[in-house]
């Protein structure tokens, strides 16, 4: 990482009037209100976002559904002296939504030789020194055979116990289990799986078998804390879910299925995922509202509109009306009154009080239904919801104003492009947006280094999960180039948030967050958007660069009088910028300086999570007019006060 103490910041009062390369900043009015949306999250299951990465819940497969033949992610225990075997039962389910169990037999066992099933979590179960673990299962054993059976966590070479307890009770009848472990003082590893054992000859059967790390805010089917604790730190103020093409699943009959995903999680079947795996639902809608308020941010909510992946559609009119009718539903499990029928079960999931709702978005890109039928279904859906809730604001996917007749109150438009591509586009940004038209979303964008691996391409599945300092100076000029425009760009969020960082986990990159079960780490990308997000007045000011190819965007908070400059270098060499802020007379002299700088090839990852991160100064001198310069492939936010 090139150190940014390297570079001389030159600060010094100068005349302006200097031919120079400058950066002019108009103080004198506002060019419009910046939205208090404007920063946001997308998410969706893509990547293993949530099963393997944000949903807490450490075993993989614990419904024993994932696979229809063989009870995949789970191995059988045994060595030399024991024998067992495990295989898929459908006789005797749990319940209706979870059908098929597993069968543990085990034919010979002792007390200091057990066997059993091992579970090896998703890429490792994390061992935490001096951690509570929530363990618990369903179980029935065949008659006459009691137990015990015993729950642990182990070492993948079996020689280490982390934590271990003993099930007693088991019947012929189902039961839940719960069990606490505890791990002492252990160096934190991932070579670990969860095990449960019999030490003497019998037959089990089990169903939801689940485990618990401590959760963000103790949340029982909560959320990783060190992924919570990352996005909390980009404090966003929306949450755009669930999808994304997750919303849509490959066959219509593979939709977000919301109704499903409610209740305790062992009523919970799970859904096919769009992504190439299934989906557990243990991140169900309720999960997702209370995540959004577990950051303080309202949710977006995305319904399923009558178009899947593969390109199938439900024609507007009568057989369209089931899928309005569990859009209208969705909505009133989110904000109706407890004596609706959705809000009174949503109080009976525990959360009587409604959720704040604004904005919902009808589908996802349905710019590629190739039938064009989008036009007849928003303007169904749109109606019922409007009649319903004439005050919540609708989103189309498609950039069109008037749909079937109907006027969005805002599009979401995607943007995908390499950094060089929005090194263009972002400078003359706003003579793009039809300032006369709706709202603008941009719901999904992200950088990506190079436009020969562009993130559906297979070439980018070679590039590491998350992407460079050179992506970072893209994602840099697109959202100093949206903040510009802030008063008709309402809401935005970069995407794919999440991405666990194991081979074989991912279908998409660039992303902003990697993990592996242990830990996590947030991209160059990642700090560009917390520093953009965290320093924001109220106020757009205008900007002039001249003789540059330096980026950038000012606000002005209204109620302290802060300006805040943000400012993208996007070249090899550093850059001296005049800077002069007009109608300001006088300035408070010490300003403080963010900046993320770095070679374009830098990058952070579990082994260098922060190689490339923000460093804070302060600046003095500072005057109306003054120059700065930046450092090489830089992003620089200058925060300054009036006097
Ligand atoms: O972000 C990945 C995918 O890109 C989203 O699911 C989809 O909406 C877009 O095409």
């Amino acid at each position: 990482m090139r150190s940014i103490s390297t570079f001389v910041i030159l600060i010094a009062s100068a005349s302006c009037l200097a031919a120079s390369p400058s950066f002019t900043i108009d103080a004198s009015r506002s060019a419009g209100q910046v939205s208090p949306r404007l920063y946001g999250l997308m998410t969706e299951e893509i990547n293993h976002s949530y099963d393997g990465g944000l949903y807490a819940e450490l075993i993989r497969n614990r419904a024993f559904l994932d696979d229809a033949k063989s009870p995949v992610n789970w191995s059988v225990m045994t060595d030399a002296a024991t024998r067992a075997t495990i295989a898929l039962d459908r006789a005797n389910p749990l319940n209706d939504n979870l059908p098929t169990n597993l069968r543990l037999t085990v034919t010979q066992a002792t007390k200091d030789q057990p066997a059993g099933v091992a579970n090896s979590g998703y890429w490792g179960i994390p061992v935490h020194p001096k951690t509570q673990y929530r363990a618990s299962l369903w179980a029935r054993a065949e008659a006459g055979f009691s137990g015990p059976l015993t729950v642990s966590i182990v070492s993948n070479d079996g020689r280490t116990v982390y934590a271990s307890e003993n099930i007693s009770g088991i019947a012929p009848g189902w039961k839940k289990f719960e069990v606490t472990l505890n791990t002492g003082k252990v160096a934190p590893t991932a070579q670990a799986r969860f095990v449960v054992t019999l030490d003497r000859p019998g037959t089990v059967w089990l169903n939801l078998v689940s485990l618990f790390p401590p959760t963000w805010n103790d949340r029982p089917n909560g959320l990783r804390k060190d992924i919570m604790q990352m996005l909390v730190d980009l404090n966003p103020k929306f949450l755009r879910f669930p999808g994304g093409n997750y919303v849509e699943g490959i066959k219509i009959e593979d939709h977000f299925p919301w109704q499903k995903t409610l209740g305790p999680i062992d009523e919970r079947p799970g859904h096919a995922g769009c992504w190439g795996y299934r989906s557990s639902d243990g991140m169900g809608l309720l999960e997702f509202l209370e995540w959004c308020e577990d950051m303080n941010a309202e949710p977006v909510l995305a319904v399923f509109a009558g178009y899947s992946l593969q390109g199938d559609y439900i024609k507007a009119g009568p057989q369209l009306e089931p899928f309005v009718k569990e859009a209208v539903d969705e909505i009133e499990y989110v904000i109706g009154d407890t004596n609706t029928i959705w809000g009174a079960r949503r109080a009976k999931d525990g959360h009587p009080a409604p959720f704040k709702l604004n904005y919902v978005e009808i589908g996802n890109e349905d710019s590629f239904d190739k039938a064009n039928t989008y036009d007849g279904r928003y303007a169904q859906i749109c109606d019922a919801i409007k009649a319903k809730y004439p005050e919540l604001k609708m989103i189309s996917t498609i950039p069109w104003a008037q749909l079937g007749g109907r006027k969005a109150d805002m599009v979401d438009q995607h943007d995908y492009s390499a950094t060089d591509e929005f090194i263009q586009k972002a400078r003359d940004y706003g003579s793009q947006i039809d300032r006369h038209g709706p709202e603008v979303f941009v719901g999904e964008w992200a950088a990506h280094e190079d436009a020969s691996a562009r993130p559906w391409d297979a070439a980018a599945q070679k590039l590491p999960p998350t992407p460079t300092m050179k992506a970072a100076i893209g994602d840099g000029v697109f959202m100093a180039a949206l903040e510009r425009n802030a008063d008709v760009i309402k809401m935005q969020c970069y995407a794919p948030l999440l991405v666990n960082v194991n081979p074989g986990a991912r279908q998409w990159r660039p992303n902003l967050i990697g993990y592996d079960a242990l830990s996590t780490y947030g991209s160059p990308s990642y700090y560009a958007i917390q520093m953009f997000s965290r320093n924001l007045g109220d106020e757009i000011l205008p900007v002039t660069p001249s003789g540059t190819s330096v980026q950038g965007c000012a606000t002005r908070d209204s109620k302290t009088g802060k300006i805040i400059i943000k400012l993208v270098n996007p070249e090899l060499a550093p850059q001296s910028l005049l800077i002069e802020i007009k109608s300001i007379t006088s300035l408070k002299s010490k300003a403080t300086v963010i900046t993320l700088a770095g070679n374009p090839k830098d990058t952070n990852s579990l082994g260098r999570p922060r190689n490339v991160v923000p460093v804070t100064t302060t600046l003095r001198g500072v005057k109306p007019c003054f120059t700065y310069t930046l450092p090489p492939t830089s992003i620089v936010v200058i925060k300054l006060r009036a006097r």
